[in-house]
């Protein structure tokens, strides 16, 4: 049997997609790219912004049309769409097999099997707490890299936010069983581990004899690790950066030199709305400690445009942060009203053009910022972890800088997955080029 997946949203998605993988591959089922050769066409869906949603939608009318051809075909609906719709799914599209949620993916076989044996389609978006941790096989990995999921959901209940109601509060996974896939890991071979999370540094972890562990003690933890190279996590809310996590940055090198640190707006009236929890000054402040901690950091964040009542001097007070804390890179929306979110209620009277123009203002003024960042690393040495051969040139490597920018070099595929140093030659926005100096074994 075949599968085609296909992954909307964001790496908690890609992460679950790999698992969907692992789960069914254990009862003998293989990829495939080519959805018109698949027995099962899954979609891992997102719901955070209503295009997302509805690109669903229309994936699925194609879907639809293969399964006209080979009435075998089963089609399964997964992600943040499918915990907040449920059976809703079914009922806009009966032609939908399966429909299951971020944390009963691990259940997909039975479901399948349900679904064959019953003849009806099959609907399980619970949250049955942590025990999709224990249910899932071994992560794989490549090219010296992996993603470690610490903890699912969200309880921040951000006023515009679904996270919340599509994947539950706030679980996190034992602190042994994060520490043993670790191991795995760098056991495989892998350097470099990004730790994920909605929320990661809300982390509180069970330890064996019953106390609970904290995000910088899992972090210190895992960096002690001698198979550890480099060590990310994403995301982190700024409201839990405390003092105990941002020391690390002057302690423990292994810690890569670059935080995704989502602000969303600079406007303490729209914080406030959005019920972020911080002042645009609590920010900066935080900011100005983590420099301190480690002078080179490269901070990026989010950013929402057109919240609701957003006025103009709203707005410039986030281009006002902008300058003020000079982000690396960022992703900018504009605000979309999710049912069931309390910011879907609101008074929203911004015409849309005006914050289609405002959002074209702060993207254009992020890309300037990360365009000086990039040029400014020409003539500069920089680690990169060699994760890929580029797409363009069989001859050339993609490897990921500190700050999370991709360097395209000459050198041999035999360096994938390998730490090497590269000398950057120039930049733009979103690459750079660079020639190898040395590499390390
Ligand atoms: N947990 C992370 C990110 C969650 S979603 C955090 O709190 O920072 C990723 C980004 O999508 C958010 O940072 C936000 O900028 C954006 N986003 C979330 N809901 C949105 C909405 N309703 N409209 C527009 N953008 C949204
Ligand atoms: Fe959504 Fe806020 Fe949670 Fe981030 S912290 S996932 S924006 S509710
Ligand atoms: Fe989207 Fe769900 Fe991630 S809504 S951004 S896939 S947590």
């Amino acid at each position: 049997m075949k599968l085609y997946i296909k992954t909307y949203g964001c790496q908690m998605n890609e992460y679950d997609s790999d698992k969907m993988v692992d789960v069914l591959r254990a009862e003998g089922v293989v990829q495939t790219d080519k959805p018109d050769e698949a027995d099962i066409i899954l979609f891992n869906t997102c719901s955070i912004r209503e295009k997302a949603e509805d690109k669903v939608f229309s994936d699925l009318g194609r879907a639809r049309a293969l399964k006209q051809n080979n009435p075998n075909l089963l089609i399964g609906v997964g992600g943040c769409v499918a915990s907040q719709e449920g059976d809703v799914i079914i009922k806009r599209a009966p032609y939908v097999d399966v429909v299951f949620g971020p944390q009963t993916l691990h259940r997909l076989p039975q479901l399948i099997a349900a679904r064959r044996e019953s003849g009806r389609p099959q609907v399980d978006i619970s949250f049955p707490e942590i025990e999709k941790f224990d249910h899932l096989p071994a992560a794989r990995t490549s090219h010296g890299a992996a993603f470690v999921s610490i903890m699912e959901g969200c309880s921040k209940y951000c006023t515009y936010c679904v996270v919340p109601f599509t994947r539950g509060d706030e679980v996190s996974r034992p602190f042994a069983d994060v520490m043993r896939e670790v191991e795995n890991l760098t056991a495989q071979g892998v350097g470099e581990i990004t730790l994920l999370g909605q929320n990661v540094n809300a982390y509180q972890g069970e330890t064996d004899d019953g106390d609970t562990v904290d995000f910088a003690f899992l972090l210190q933890a895992v960096a002690a690790l001698p198979g550890v190279q480099r060590l990310r996590y994403m995301t982190s809310h700024p409201r839990e950066m405390s003092q105990r996590l941002i020391d690390l940055y002057a302690t423990t090198s292994k810690l890569a030199g670059h935080l995704h640190l989502p602000v969303q707006s600079g406007s303490d009236r729209i914080l406030a709305a959005m019920k972020r929890g911080y002042t645009a000054l609590e920010y900066k402040s935080i900011v100005r400690k983590l420099r301190t901690a480690r002078p080179d950091i490269s901070i990026t964040s989010d950013f929402i445009v057109g919240f609701p009542g957003e006025t103009d001097a709203d707005f410039e007070a986030t281009m006002k942060l902008v300058e003020d804390v000079g982000f690396d890179a960022s992703f900018s929306f504009i605000f979309s009203a999710r049912p069931g979110t309390p910011a879907a209620e609101m008074a929203d009277d911004t015409p849309y053009e005006t914050k289609l123009a405002r959002l074209h203002r702060l993207q254009t003024r992020i890309a300037e910022l990360g365009q000086q960042v990039s040029a400014a690393m020409a003539g500069s040495v920089q680690r990169v972890l060699v994760e890929n051969i580029s797409r363009k040139d069989a001859n050339e490597l993609a490897g990921r800088t500190e700050n999370n920018r991709v360097v395209n070099f000459p050198g041999s595929p035999g360096m994938l997955g390998r730490y090497v140093d590269v000398r950057i030659l120039s930049g733009t926005l979103h690459t750079l080029r660079g020639e190898l100096v040395i590499q390390h074994e």
